[in-house]
Order: structure tokens, then C-alpha cells, then sequence
């Protein structure tokens, strides 16, 4: 099974993201919205085009906002392991505004992005660290078995 992140995704190209990604078998799509409902009522639009073998999470993701950035990353940790998955494939960085204001486009879509890029970084960390201690622990077995 294939895993995907798309922020902003309640609207838009994003929705439309999630909406095709999750028509195709065997992909774990998170949905990012700032706000929750929006991301479910979205969902719910497009439930019936959702593969079999597919399903889509809506995760509440401000992406200028750090606890909603600790809690999202908390929850798609939660659900990887569920689904028995070792990390997120793909991250798709979509949620971006256009105002005429140069600090808002920056909080958003330059130090914004790169604070959900980071902290999905940390998600392949903790899975990769696993994986080193289930390897370790299998050479240690094999090891002992040897020796
Ligand atoms: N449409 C185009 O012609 C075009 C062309 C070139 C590039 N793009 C890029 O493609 C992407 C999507 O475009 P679009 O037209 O689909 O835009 P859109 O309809 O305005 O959707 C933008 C999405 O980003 C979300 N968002 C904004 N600020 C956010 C934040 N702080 N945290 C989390 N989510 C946030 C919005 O959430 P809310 O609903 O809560 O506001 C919305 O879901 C953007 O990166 C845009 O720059 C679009």
C-alpha cells in the first residue's frame, strides 16, 4: 500500500488530488485541512469514487501553525503503524495562498511548507530507526544462533 500527504486539500487542485489518488487501489491518502470539517465534508463528496482497497484520512494541518503540525504529524505515525506501514511514501506540499501581502505568502507557502517538509523528515526517522533495531536485533538473533 502506497501512503500520501496532500496539505491543503479540502478544496481545489488538492481535493481534486485526493479525490483521483484515492480512486486507484491500495493508497492510504491523508487529507490536510486547517479546518477539519471542511476536509470531511470534501470527503464526502467524492466518497463513492474511492477505490475498495483505498481510504482517505482528513487530518486538521495549519501549516503555519506548529501544534496543528505536531498533532497532524501524530496522527498519520498513528495511522501508518495501523495500517502496518513503515513511513509515508509521498508528500505532496499543496496548500499555498496568494495575497497581496509578501510576509503572509511567505509564512505560508515558503516557511510554512518547509515546517510540514520537516516534520514529515522526523516521520521517516522514527520508522527508520525501527527498522535499524528490527535489523540489529535479527543479526543479534542470527548471532546467537551461529555462535
Ligand atoms: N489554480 C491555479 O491555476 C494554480 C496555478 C499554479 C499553481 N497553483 C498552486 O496549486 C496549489 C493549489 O491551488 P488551488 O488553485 O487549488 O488553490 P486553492 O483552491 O486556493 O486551495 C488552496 C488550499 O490551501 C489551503 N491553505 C491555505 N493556507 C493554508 C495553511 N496555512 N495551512 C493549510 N492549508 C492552507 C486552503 O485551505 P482553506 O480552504 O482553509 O483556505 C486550500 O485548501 C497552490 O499551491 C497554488 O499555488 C495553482
Amino acid at each position: 500500500m502506497r501512503s500520501i500527504m496532500v496539505t491543503g486539500s479540502n478544496q481545489g487542485i488538492g481535493m481534486q488530488t485526493v479525490r483521483q489518488l484515492a480512486s486507484t487501489p491500495n493508497v492510504l491518502v491523508f487529507m490536510g485541512s486547517r479546518k477539519i470539517a471542511a476536509a470531511q465534508e470534501a470527503k464526502a463528496g467524492f466518497e463513492s469514487d474511492i477505490h475498495p482497497s483505498s481510504s482517505v484520512v482528513p487530518v486538521q494541518l495549519d501549516i503555519t501553525n506548529d501544534k496543528s503540525i505536531v498533532a497532524a504529524h501524530a496522527t498519520i505515525v498513528t495511522k501508518l503503524k495501523e495500517k502496518n506501514l513503515r513511513g509515508l511514501d509521498v508528500l505532496i506540499n499543496n496548500a499555498a495562498i496568494i495575497t497581496d501581502s509578501f510576509k503572509e505568502v511567505y509564512e505560508v507557502n515558503v516557511f510554512g511548507t518547509a515546517a510540514v517538509t520537516e516534520s514529515i523528515r522526523r516521520v521517516h526517522a522514527i520508522f527508520a530507526t525501527a527498522s535499524l533495531r528490527l535489523a540489529v536485533w535479527k543479526f543479534v538473533s542470527l548471532m546467537d544462533g551461529i555462535l
